[in-house]
């Protein structure tokens, strides 16, 4: 077990609670819980007072402004991401901290360390170069690259010139990346040879080149990282190597807006389409850089790891900006937490010393299985944080963490948010507690929630039910969904009205005010921390061409949280074989990317409907569940739950 300093101390009366000890408090930038009524009595002051932390080219006029379905934070002001996160740093004095590390996957490759100066050298290469292929503000670029370097050097590069990026994870299929460079009309797209994965290198270009064909992307910039042989095309696209090689290792920032559009991420929604989920500049970087600095009481010489993939929200704002804003080191892992073998982060967090641990429940689980004689091999005594994210954490997992990977020392930082929130939104700070399993905390000073019925009427504490964001909404909140105005209002404010942010989430909160939550409410599923609609997994199964009907439904997973499950009616004449499913696990591949395969799929005669023709979902959440089916005798063919509860061996 890990030995090092104590951060944390338990409460005599409440078992597994959890509070700061003296000392954790005296080091910690927030430890009077008077910050949360000052906050509350002035959430914009309290905003304002954190922006003042950045560098504003120009000043904001007025701090927030509201309109139904429409808010404006730092109005006026004039800043740049990239500014934020390298130039401040160099300018007072701190050129030399470690900006970047770089962990590749196999073992016996160099690594990669950037200071702040040799990162900022980087990105005002590639910026230039951007700039001369005619990218300019508010241009998309795409970006669809593996855990090295590069990808936290795109991303900086675009919103250093006040373009627009939207990352796609590298392990979404071509069709995946095609619609998504469609819907924001990206130009250009940068993407690496390939990478590596459990000891091989993966090709990714081809998925780039599939993707790209016949759609408005004019240029690809590929990094070579894997050294695999792939086809370039003449005249669309250029290695990363040569295109940065002779540029000026100087650019300045563009100076934007605070509400300029700082990027696009595409996220699941309750329908098969993934919405463009827009971020703007200035809000965004206030919430990121305070967020991440009071969660894990970032300071200077800190080495913060989150484990998340850059092609998520949680990579975005944990991985580069977050991290970069406060002046820290952040650590960029190439591999899984199982190759070598399944000592590897632990080994990583010996190796870099690493202070701040973020990563989600579906991982610790998965630790959990492997056994704590991993853990229990490396020196951890370096870490000060354990962070999760991305689902709710169950008790064991949660004890587990703080056993084996904390020593008993480290607080858990549970952070609730989304990738709509931008930052995070609800947690437990290190310098106030408490650290309890499976509740997130308190709503974050200046952030407002409650909890709503479903008739919109709030309730008291110690209830569940909806759980919302109030005005003044975060300033890290989306701006909307790209190309699609109406869409935002019904997806987030068609519920409670404009008034209400809709998390589509429940919730309760408890006497002290700290929040539960017991996870969605719609059909966005969280396979493996990886959001997912089971809107989607029914969309592509469908464009196998054999498959006459659909239906998939979410079913609690040991490990990875939830697996989406898929019911299938075939075409006539079709047979239902073993070498079908394979074939619809690949159908599913292509269409969306391995992390949204079915765990099961069920060749079925027919599925519950209503009289109207609607498949019920409810009675197949229920039936894989082994929970009560409830009332099926108004179903359309109430015979057709026989034949599935053999199916699925239902024995509720
Ligand atoms: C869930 C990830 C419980 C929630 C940052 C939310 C959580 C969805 C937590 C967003 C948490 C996230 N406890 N549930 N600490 N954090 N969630 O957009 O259901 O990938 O709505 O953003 O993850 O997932 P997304």
């Amino acid at each position: 077990m890990a030995k090092g300093v104590k951060w944390v101390q338990p409460d005599p009366k409440r078992k597994n609670w959890y509070w700061p000890t003296q000392e954790a408090k005296e080091r910690a930038w927030i430890s009077d819980p008077e910050v949360y009524e000052k906050a509350e009595a002035d959430p914009e002051g309290f905003w304002e007072e954190r922006a003042q932390e950045l560098h504003w080219f120009k000043k904001w006029d007025k701090v927030y402004e509201e309109a139904p379905y429409e808010f404006k934070w730092f109005v006026g002001g004039k800043t740049n991401l990239s500014y934020n996160s390298l130039d401040r740093h160099i300018e007072a004095g701190n050129g030399d901290r470690v900006a970047l590390i770089w962990e590749p996957e196999p073992t016996d490759q160099p690594g990669r360390v950037l200071t702040y100066s040799e990162l900022l050298e980087e990105v005002s290469r590639l910026a230039n170069a951007l700039k001369e292929m005619g990218v300019g503000k508010g241009d998309r670029v795409g970006i669809y690259l593996p855990m090295i370097p590069e990808a936290v050097i795109a991303m900086q590069a675009v919103v250093r010139i006040g373009a627009v990026h939207s990352v796609v994870f590298s392990a979404f299929s071509a069709e995946a990346l095609r619609d998504r460079m469609l819907d924001c009309g990206a130009k250009v797209l940068i993407t690496a040879d390939g990478y590596y994965r459990r000891g091989k290198p993966i090709a990714l270009k081809p998925n780039a080149d599939k993707a790209l064909s016949g759609t408005q992307v004019e240029k690809v910039i590929v990094v070579q990282r894997s050294g695999s042989e792939v086809p370039m095309s003449m005249g669309r696209d250029v290695w990363y190597h040569d295109l940065v090689k002779d540029q000026p290792t100087e650019c300045p920032a563009e100076e934007m807006d605070s509400e300029d559009l700082a990027f696009i991420l595409y996220t699941s929604g309750t329908t098969g389409k993934p919405k463009g989920v827009m971020h703007t500049t200035g809000g965004y970087a206030v919430q990121a850089h305070t967020t991440c600095k009071w969660d894990f009481n970032l300071h200077e010489d800190d080495v913060h790891w989150c484990t998340a993939d850059v092609g998520w929200i949680t990579g975005h704002t944990y991985i580069n900006y977050g991290p970069l804003l406060n002046g820290v080191a952040t650590v960029v892992y190439e591999g899984t937490p199982d190759h070598p073998d399944y000592g590897r982060m632990w080994q990583v967090v010996e190796k870099h010393k690493v202070t701040v641990f973020y990563t989600a429940p579906t991982a610790i689980r998965m630790h959990v299985k492997w056994g704590e004689e991993w853990p229990a091999k490396y020196d951890l005594s370096t870490l000060r944080v354990l962070g999760t994210v991305g689902e709710p954490i169950n008790e064991e997992a949660w004890l587990w963490y703080f056993k084996n990977i904390g020593g008993e020392r480290c607080p858990i930082v549970d952070t609730w948010w989304q990738t709509e929130t931008g930052a995070t939104c609800v947690q437990s700070l290190p310098g106030i507690g408490p650290f309890v399993p499976t509740v997130a905390g308190r709503p974050f000073p200046g952030v407002r929630v409650a909890i709503l019925d479903a008739g919109g009427q709030e309730l008291p504490r110690g209830e569940g039910g909806y759980l919302v964001l109030k005005p003044p909404f975060p300033p890290a909140l989306l701006r909307g969904l790209y190309g699609d105005p109406e869409k935002y209002k019904g997806t987030y404010f068609s519920e409670y009205g404009p008034g209400f942010y809709f998390t589509r989430d429940g919730a309760r909160i408890d006497e002290l005010g700290n929040v539960r939550i017991t996870g969605r409410v719609d059909d966005v599923m969280n396979v493996a921390g990886h959001r997912l609609a089971t809107a989607e997994v029914e969309d592509a199964l469908t464009q196998h061409a054999l498959v006459s009907e659909v239906a998939v439904v979410s079913k609690p997973d040991e490990v990875k949280g939830e697996v989406p499950i898929a019911f299938l009616l075939l075409k006539k004449g079709a047979q239902p074989s073993d070498d079908l499913k394979r074939e619809l696990i690949k159908t599913v591949d292509a269409h969306i990317g391995p992390t949204a395969r079915p765990a099961e799929i069920y060749f079925v005669e027919d599925v519950p409907k209503t009289r109207s023709g609607k498949i019920m979902r409810r009675v197949l959440k229920s039936l894989v569940r082994g929970e009560p089916l409830g009332d099926v005798a108004t179903l359309r063919n109430p015979d057709s739950v026989e034949d599935l509860k053999r199916a699925v061996g239902y024995t509720g």
